[in-house]
């Protein structure tokens, strides 16, 4: 571990969570507070993440555990590039607030051909490096997920069936199962109101700042 002086929370969800919305509350808070902050999120928008999001949009074919690997890389490079770092904000005592981390791979990625267990070794490195001060997990339901996906949007992702998006829940708590206990991890409940579910993060935030 470093010592790193901003503090990196994650935000997680699957697909239509309403992290997008909490992370925008999220910030304005933030910045009311005069709190400097990085805003990032994974795939990044670097080479690894650009060729992750060619796969995901079907520009670019891949197998799933070539997948696995690259949301790795890109992860590595996210936290270590010498120019826009995550650990380089954090060192330098701006806070960094991510949609996505670790657990969406351990999430999405965990198939019969990709075991969790092999993503969680595989992410021993990421994991020495850098783990976040908070987790904060969106939890809503697969019918909810669909519901508001399909009412935005005429074109879905890769992973955006209901069945998928049931698997990647599930994904999410086989990880929080296994390996949530050395984390620091708060589960949202995602059907909540908007103001609330900002509610309930803004007070996770304030435990740790
Ligand atoms: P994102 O841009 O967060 O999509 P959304 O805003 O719709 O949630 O993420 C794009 C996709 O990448 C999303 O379907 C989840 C997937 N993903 C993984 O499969 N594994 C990972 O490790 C990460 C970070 C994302």
């Amino acid at each position: 571990m470093n010592n790193k002086k901003g503090k990196f929370i994650v935000i997680e969800g699957v697909d239509g969570s309403g992290k997008t919305t909490q992370i925008d509350r999220l910030q304005a808070k933030f910045k009311a507070n005069g709190w400097k902050f990085h805003d990032t999120a994974e795939p990044t928008d670097g080479p690894i993440g650009s060729l992750v999001r060619n796969i995901l949009n079907k520009r670019i074919v891949a197998d799933e555990r070539t997948i696995a690997a690259l949301y790795l890389a890109d992860r590595l490079d996210h936290i270590q590039n010498e120019t826009n770092g995550m650990l380089k904000h954090l060192n330098e005592g701006t806070h960094v607030i991510a949609s996505r981390y670790y657990f969406s791979s351990f999430a999405y990625q965990a198939t019969d051909n990709v075991s969790l267990d092999w993503l969680i070794d595989a992410h021993q490195l990421v994991r020495e490096l850098l783990k976040p001060d908070l987790n904060i997990f969106i939890d809503i339901s697969p019918e909810e997920s669909m519901k508001r996906l399909t009412a935005g949007r005429s074109f879905l992702d890769l992973f955006e069936t209901e069945e998928k998006i049931t698997a990647v829940r599930q994904g999410y708590w086989n990880a929080f199962d296994k390996i949530g206990k050395e984390e620091n991890l708060e589960i949202v409940d995602g059907m909540q109101t908007e103001e609330e579910i900002a509610k309930e993060i803004w007070e996770k935030v304030l435990e740790i700042i």
